[in-house]
């Protein structure tokens, strides 16, 4: 039995809560607003950007996942949530003398600047030019660079119940396909996020970054079609290339998950059609 600290415990660091706190783990989910965590999951009200609100964190503490999200992605707030945050919890952990096996980092597959579809893995130039891949890069570093061993995690766009705004666009036949060449996108379902930090936890010698998405880097457009067809919804129109959502990042790029897989990890949705198919059952 490990006593756990999830940092933000939101909808990646919930299911992961319930996880861990089901195999028998104490758990403590901290965030701004701690109501209505899962069952058996200690809630504890701090704000991780008041380093006072940090002093009492539970003492001896084995791993600790820092899960928290940006309030929106202006780049002060990106800071906020990933660096400063980030920064005063390590902080207040070495303060108070606690030294976790391992701090887990929930980073972005937006660290990488690639936008010509080209495959990328964790050893895959990080040049993003975007402030939201700059500032997770930032606090990457911070991270691999505190006292603590640490992991950070690159997840791809997270999906799963409750999140269908997809869905209901194409629902009412409001996603647009774009024209132009393939641009990818990549995902990961909710519980394999959960799943994957659950099954990196347990490593002897685990490495210091894991890309965490599933097999198939996929075309939004082919997505957009097949929950078209699989919801009997409109045929999606074709929308000018700028218009369409994954267009106007700029980003395309197909993550692999290698390393995580040799790791002994099995997704639990290896794909969107999996993942998907099941939020519209
Ligand atoms: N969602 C995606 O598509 C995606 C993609 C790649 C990577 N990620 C990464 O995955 C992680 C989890 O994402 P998610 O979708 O689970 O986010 P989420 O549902 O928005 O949850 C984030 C949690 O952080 C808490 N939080 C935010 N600011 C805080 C603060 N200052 N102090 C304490 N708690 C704070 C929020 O609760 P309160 O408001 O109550 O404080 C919320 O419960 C994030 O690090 C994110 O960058 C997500």
């Amino acid at each position: 039995m490990s006593r756990i600290l999830i940092a933000g415990c939101g909808f990646v660091g919930a299911a992961l809560a319930r996880r861990l706190a089901s195999e028998n783990h104490e758990v403590w989910g901290l965030r701004r607003s701690p109501e209505g965590l899962p069952p058996g999951v200690h809630p504890l009200a701090a704000d991780l950007c008041q380093p006072e609100s940090l002093r009492n964190l539970p003492p001896d503490i084995d791993f600790v996942f820092y899960t928290a999200s940006a309030d929106s992605s202006a780049a002060e707030a990106y800071s906020a949530a990933y660096v400063t945050g980030l920064e005063n919890l390590l902080n207040a952990l070495g303060e108070q003398g606690q030294s976790p096996r391992r701090v887990f980092f929930t980073s972005s597959t937006s660290v990488y600047g690639q936008s010509a579809g080209e495959w990328v893995d964790e050893n895959a130039p990080t040049e993003p030019e975007h402030h939201t891949g700059r500032i997770m890069l930032e606090a990457e570093g911070v991270l691999l660079s505190s006292t603590f061993p640490a992991i950070a995690v690159r997840l791809g766009g997270v999906y799963g119940p409750g999140r269908r705004r997809l869905i209901e666009r194409v629902r009412r036949g409001e996603a647009g396909v774009a024209e132009g060449p393939p641009r990818y996108v990549n995902r990961t379902h909710r519980d394999d996020c959960a799943g994957a930090l659950a099954h990196l936890m347990s490593l002897d010698a685990p490495e210091q970054i894991y890309l965490a998405v599933d097999n198939e880097p996929a075309e939004q457009n082919e997505i957009i079609r097949w929950l078209a067809d699989r919801l009997g919804a409109p045929p999606p129109r074709t929308a000018p290339e700028a218009e369409a959502p994954s267009r106007r990042s700029g980003s395309n790029k197909r993550c692999k998950n290698a390393r995580l897989k040799a790791s002994g990890y099995q997704l639990i949705y290896p794909s969107f059609r999996e993942g998907y198919g099941e939020m519209i059952k």
